[in-house]
């Protein structure tokens, strides 16, 4: 009897289509999710949609309008979404460390949303959390000067509540930030050999409308899998060398990422920042909201999946092909992958450090209370380095996530983290009824109306509060900041 894995290996691409066509639905049991949803597809040349970059206006301020519109997330099936500028997802901003950017997010939508800049890390009231809603046909216009390491961010809204259903219907984009000062000798043409990689999982009915099969612990776990708003792609590199920068952009599915024919490739960045060496890996898993930048080495004429494996939770359930890879004919021979990296130092860990912890209960408690938009639960001092200790009391996966800040993962999962997750990071899977302990550096900008947020970053979780409220403030103000505040100020 083959085992899974020699099936996968043998089978490759016509056995994973065999496994998820005969399970259209996962979970897929609650009354809105009872019609018929449409079967996954195979690799048939669509290209894979690249994101255009964004270019600041006339004024220098780099807008974005939320709308809706209308896209083929599956070729010949249209689906009612949200974009930014678009129909579907957002454009990527690049930006460089010590840049002021300006930003003027329009809301074309008929919801109040925000935008939120995650991994980020600026002044509260620009986080574009849950406190800085925007109306329906109005304007937000927040500005900061970048000041953090090389990284892949992203942007998605954020409005209490409605998070899930912003982002499922399209709701997200990249935001790169470049540093100057720090040559790191790896692909950087966009779209060339530095590669956005949005996944995505949605559930399409046959009449083309994005259904919620509302599995009731996760919220959603999608049959069909997206790619940079496209179902099945193809990407052709002309270079040998490519680098993916892969965002986990669900609403809960953790990707447990590998190539169809087992081949290595090297990890190079995490979620905040390059590592300081690529590690070789021959996998790699991201749970929602993380980021990982990868280099690929790519041989003439190669065709290889990037696919993700059914892992041991609800949310990594399920084989799935994502993105296909193909080597242009006439590829050169491949350079050196780089042996170290201008990454940024780990963060420290000082002794005496206040050491706080987070208890994960059900889905939607941390430390036995849901989040209230008026209370504060955590004051901390400006620019602190603190011990988060954050554990997950569950028989639920859940991830944290911790806005305005960056952190180096101390212990995974009752051990030391894989070489691969040795980066700054902004979110990090806990496994149930397990932990992390994070070292954690926080921005240094003062306020003491507007917080930040923590929370699991599965969006279910998070709408129904399983996220909690930190002040940052001046260090002779930790114990007198309030620990009541207005919510939700309207910005027009
Ligand atoms: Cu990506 Cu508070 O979120
Ligand atoms: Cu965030
Ligand atoms: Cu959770």
């Amino acid at each position: 009897m083959l085992t899974r894995r020699e099936l996968l290996l043998l089978g490759g691409l016509g056995a994973l289509a065999t496994v998820t066509g005969c399970v259209p639905f996962i979970g897929g049991n609650s009354a809105d999710g009872a019609g018929a949803s449409i079967p996954p597809g195979k690799f048939d040349g669509r290209a894979l949609p690249i994101p255009p970059l964004l270019a600041p206006d006339a004024n220098g301020r780099y807008v974005l309008r939320a709308q809706a519109g209308t896209t083929e997330l599956v070729a010949g099936v249209l689906t009612a979404t949200w974009g930014f500028n678009g129909a579907v997802l957002g454009p990527t901003i690049r930006a460089l460390k010590g840049d002021r950017v300006r930003m003027r997010i329009e809301n074309g939508i008929s919801e109040e949303t925000t935008v939120h800049w995650h991994g980020m890390e600026l002044p509260a009231e620009m986080d574009g959390g849950p406190h800085q809603p925007i109306s329906p046909g109005g304007s937000w216009e927040p500005e900061w000067t970048i000041d953090q390491p090389a990284a892949t961010l992203w942007y998605h809204p954020h409005p209490h509540g409605s998070t899930a259903e912003h982002v499922y219907k399209g709701l997200a984009g990249l935001f790169i930030v470049e540093d100057p000062d720090t040559e790191d000798g790896l692909p950087s043409e966009y779209g060339v050999d530095d590669i956005p990689v949005i996944l995505q999982d949605r559930t399409i009915s046959t009449d083309g409308s994005l259904s919620w099969n509302s599995e009731p612990h996760v919220g959603l776990i999608g049959a069909t899998m997206i790619v940079n708003g496209a179902h099945a792609p193809t990407f052709t590199a002309a270079r040998p060398l490519i680098r993916l920068r892969i965002l986990a952009a669900t609403n809960a599915r953790k990707f447990n990422l590998a190539f169809s024919d087992d081949r290595p490739f090297h990890v190079i960045a995490n979620d905040a920042g390059l590592l300081q060496s690529p590690v070789e890996v021959p996998y790699v898993s991201i749970s929602p909201g993380e980021r990982v930048e990868i280099l690929l080495a790519v041989r003439p004429r190669d065709a290889v999946v990037l696919e993700t494996r059914s892992g041991t939770f609800d949310i990594d359930n399920g084989d799935h092909p994502l993105l296909q890879i193909l080597g242009a004919a006439g590829l050169e021979p491949l350079h050196q992958v780089p042996q170290r990296l201008p990454g940024p130092a780990a963060v420290g860990v000082q002794p005496g450090a206040t050491r706080r912890t987070f208890e994960l209960s059900g889905t939607d408690e941390i430390n036995g209370r849901e989040m209230s938009p008026t209370r504060i639960d955590t004051v901390v001092p400006r620019g602190a380095k603190e011990i988060w200790q954050v554990e997950n009391r569950s028989p639920y996966a859940h991830n944290f996530h911790i806005h305005g800040c960056s952190f180096k993962v101390l212990e995974y999962d009752g051990a030391a983290p894989p070489p691969w997750m040795a980066g700054r990071k902004d979110t990090v899977f806990v496994p149930p009824r397990s932990g992390a302990i994070l070292a954690v550096e926080f921005a240094d900008y003062a306020n003491e109306e507007h917080p930040y947020m923590y929370h699991c970053h599965i969006l279910r979780h998070e709408d129904k509060g399983m996220m909690g409220q930190f002040l940052v403030v001046d260090h002779d103000r930790v114990n007198d900041a309030p620990l009541l505040i207005e919510s939700n100020e309207h910005t027009h």
